[in-house]
Formats: C-alpha cells, structure tokens, sequence
C-alpha cells in the first residue's frame, strides 16, 4: 500500500529530514511511527500527502509513484487518505455535523447521502450527541474524534495520523488509539505518528523508529498486538465489537477488481473497499478546497468566537 525506496528528504535550508529511508506499510496494516522530537516523523507523512517532495528516492502508494505525480493530480491522491492532525484544524463557525460534511461537500456528494455518512461516522465516534455543537465546546478528545470522523467520511484506504494524542491526558490518548485501531480493523491502513512510547509499547503493534531521518528500527507487532487488533480486550473507545474479517480477508472477498477511474489522474490508487460502506467514492469533481475551507478567516455568524 504504502512504499518507500531509499526516501531522502532535504528542506531548502539545507535540513536533511529524512535519509535514505526504505519501508513498506501492507494493505490493512497499523503501523506506529515514532522517534523523538525532529526525527522526521511529519515529514514522512508529508511526503505521502505530496505536501512536500521527496529530494530523492521513490515513494508509491497503492503502486503508483507519487515522485512523479503531476500537481493537479495530488488532490486526487489526497481524497485516497484521510489525515489527522495534532491541532485538530476544525473549523470554528461550522457544527460538529458540518465539520464533517464538508469533506462530502466538496466531493458533490448530495444531500441525503450526505446525512446518512455523517451519522453513521457520528455514531462511530461516539459523537451523535454533540452534533449541533461548535468545536470551541468540545473537550480536547471530542475535538479530536470530529477530527477522525472527518478524516474518514469520505472512506479513505488511508489514514495518518500526526501526533493525534498529543494534547490529550492517557486515558483520553487510549480511547483515540482505540477508535483508530477499530477503524483499522474494519480495513483501513492506519500509520500513527507518535513520540509517546508509552502508548507505542501499550499497543505492541508494528513501530516503525525514526531517528535523525533515519529508519533505525522495524519492530514487528508482538503476540500481544493481537488482542487489540482482534478486538478482543476490554477497550473503552472502540465503537464495535469484532464481527467484521479481518484486513486480509475482508480485502481479499470484498476489494474491488478495477482502479478507480478518476478523471484527469490516471487512476491514482487501486480501489479498496470501504471500509464504512460497500459505496467507493468517486470524486465527481476537482475541487481541492478542505485546506482552504480550514483556513478560511472565522468571519461567519459565528465570527469573533474562539
Ligand atoms: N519546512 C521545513 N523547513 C526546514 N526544515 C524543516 C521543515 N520542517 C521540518 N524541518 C526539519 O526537519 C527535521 C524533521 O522535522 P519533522 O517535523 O519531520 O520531525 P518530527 O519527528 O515530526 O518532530 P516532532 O516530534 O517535533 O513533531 C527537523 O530537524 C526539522 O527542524
Ligand atoms: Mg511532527
């Protein structure tokens, strides 16, 4: 799903963020990526959002190399992975509902369907209570769930994560760790950036160890990974109990044959089947506009909020 060869990363500063840097993360795989402050943990997933270039190397997700992927192509690639940022990036004026929407807004997603996404994704975080609310009344961990729900209404074969307990105490850290591992189970790639090895230990899953931009260690998950990959412990924030195959099995009955045929992009990922409904999303039209829509000034009837 997600490979990298001999991945090199130097900023115009001359910074080498990452050197030489080859893994693979499999289809339906979790996957930490850890290693201290300035390791080059953002700047690998950067690469995979082609929000930065690598210097060298090559990089290919679902097969297709995005070194070489135009620029109008990269919003297609991005409607392929959904992301999770520490800071949340809600926007202020919108509800918790609307927060979500937008991502299937900016797809022409129409309205019912867009309903029945947002409530389903709004019952998978546990959020269906606060659905009218406003982000600045949401606790830190609700804030972070929109996030999620966001991230993954439009059903990506991908979701990354940057720092997504970082401004959350332990007990609301499990829980978000959790929901990410439940959503994971359901077939989504999972690829959480972390410096807090605590929770990386806790998990046992698969730790892929960054330091001074290099991979220096490729833990495979441990025996004891298994009970939070099957769902089987006590876990307080996952949504559902086990029922679904795993990864490999659901991928290999239900993924679809064909890449989706995106218009203008060449087809940039191999369909994956959803892993929220059996309805891949096929972007109807080129409109990039999330970031934009994140950072558009908080002038509306909510202006002057938080
Ligand atoms: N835009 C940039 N321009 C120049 N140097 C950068 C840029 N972004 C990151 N760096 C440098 O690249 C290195 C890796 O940074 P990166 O943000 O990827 O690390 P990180 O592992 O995510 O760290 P943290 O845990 O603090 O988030 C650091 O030395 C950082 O200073
Ligand atoms: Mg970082």
């Amino acid at each position: 799903m997600i490979q990298f060869y001999h991945v090199q990363k130097r900023y115009p500063n001359g910074c080498d963020a990452l050197t030489d840097v080859t893994l693979r993360v499999r289809e339906g795989e979790f996957v930490f990526l850890t290693g201290p402050s300035g390791a080059g943990k953002s700047t690998l997933l950067r690469l995979l959002l082609v929000m930065e270039r690598a210097s060298d190397g090559q990089i290919l997700i679902g097969g297709r190399n995005i070194h070489v992927l135009r620029d109008s192509s990269v919003p297609y690639l991005r409607r392929n992975i959904g992301v999770v940022f520490q800071d949340f990036r809600l926007i202020p004026r919108r509800t918790v509902f609307e927060n979500i929407a937008i991502s299937l807004e900016i797809l022409g997603i129409k309205g019912n369907e867009i309903e029945r996404r947002v409530n389903q994704m709004l019952e998978a975080t546990r959020l269906l209570n606060r659905a009218q609310a406003y982000p600045g009344d949401l606790s830190g961990g609700e804030q972070q769930r929109v996030a999620i729900a966001r991230a993954l209404v439009n059903e990506p074969a991908i979701l990354l994560a940057d720092e997504p307990t970082g401004n959350l105490d332990p007990e609301l850290s499990h829980e978000i760790i959790e929901l990410l591992l439940s959503i994971n189970r359901k077939g989504t790639t999972v690829v959480v950036a972390t410096h807090d090895t605590a929770l990386v230990d806790h998990y046992a899953m698969r730790t892929l160890s960054l330091a001074k931009g290099q991979l220096i260690e490729d833990r495979p998950k441990s025996a004891r990974a298994e009970k939070f990959l099957s769902g089987s412990h006590s876990d307080r924030g996952a949504t559902e109990r086990q029922t679904a195959p795993l990864p490999a099995e659901r991928l290999a009955g239900e993924r679809q044959t064909g890449p989706i045929a995106v218009p203008g992009s060449g087809g940039i990922l191999p369909l994956v089947g959803s892993p929220f409904s059996s309805a891949p999303v096929r972007p109807t039209q080129p409109v990039p506009v999330l970031d934009d829509l994140i950072d558009e000034p908080n002038d509306g009837d909510r202006g002057g909020e938080p």
